[in-house]
């Protein structure tokens, strides 16, 4: 521990999860690095400082860095997290880095979300199924503030993967929607503009991949990044299913 400015300087010690598959000779292991830690050090920055000054093999995911994209969510310390948000003061000196599970692993901490939400999103249709076809010089329907409030709400998922990796459900279960998944069916379901009825979803949110296969600790809301009202969500669902359970 070094001193500066009266204040005590931590030395970081990173245990990051190492493994690349597409190298046959590679095999899964923990690799250690050190790093002073500076005033507001984000797990981003500490990881680009690695990559940069210590290991250039060192494979992880970033985009915006403002906890818009979802891309760089890993394990910290046994927790889902989004890194670039994640400031190393709030951590103990020993960080230990895995790669989300639940999803595939590209190389160390860098798994693809992009296939698994986009498999999601294919099985529960997540596109308007419109009342009509489209006209383009019908009038615009209003809607209602907060119902658009209330999708709009459904849509401030960014899938980072977090609800879904720290869902024990999700994690033994691969066809399980996953919090992610419900969340996204409850967006539809809710939009007036989707002709699809309770009666047409029945079979994809009451079986054991949907709604009713969730043990509801809630792990996800008390995860997710962007604070959504999964909880609510899920209640939703539940709540749709049984009132339309003579389809
Ligand atoms: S409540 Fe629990 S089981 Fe259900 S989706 Fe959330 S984390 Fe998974
Ligand atoms: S619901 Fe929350 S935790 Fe899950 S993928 Fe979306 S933003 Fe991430
Ligand atoms: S880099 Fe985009 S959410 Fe973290």
């Amino acid at each position: 521990m070094s001193k500066r400015s009266g204040q005590k300087r931590r030395q970081l010690r990173f245990e990051i999860f190492r493994f690349n598959p597409e190298d046959p000779e590679s095999t899964p292991h923990i690799q250690c690095y050190r790093l002073d830690e500076t005033p507001y050090l984000s797990l981003y920055l500490a990881l680009n400082q690695i990559r940069e000054q210590q290991d250039a093999s060192l494979q992880f995911d970033f985009c915006c860095r403002s906890a818009i994209c979802g891309s760089c969510a890993m394990m910290v310390n046994g927790r889902p997290l989004l890194a670039c948000r994640t400031l190393t003061k709030d951590l103990p000196e020993r960080i230990q880095l895995h790669p989300l599970p639940a999803f595939a692993l590209i190389g160390d901490l860098s798994v693809d979300t992009g296939s698994w939400f986009s498999a999601m999103n294919q099985r529960v249709a997540a596109w308007i199924h419109e009342q009509h076809p489209f006209d383009p010089d019908a009038p615009e329907e209003p809607m209602n503030d907060d119902l658009a409030q209330a999708i709009y709400e459904g849509d401030r998922c960014i899938e980072c993967g977090c609800c879904v990796a720290g869902c024990g459900i999700a994690n033994v279960k691969p066809e399980f929607y996953g919090a992610a998944g419900l969340n996204r069916i409850a967006r539809f379901m809710i939009d007036p503009r989707d002709r699809r009825e309770t009666c047409d979803w029945f079979e994809v949110v009451s079986s054991e991949e949907g709604v009713f296969g969730c043990v509801g600790l809630m792990a996800c809301q008390d995860i997710c990044p962007r604070n959504l009202p999964l909880l609510e969500v899920h209640a939703y669902l539940r709540r749709r299913m049984l009132a339309g359970r003579r389809c």
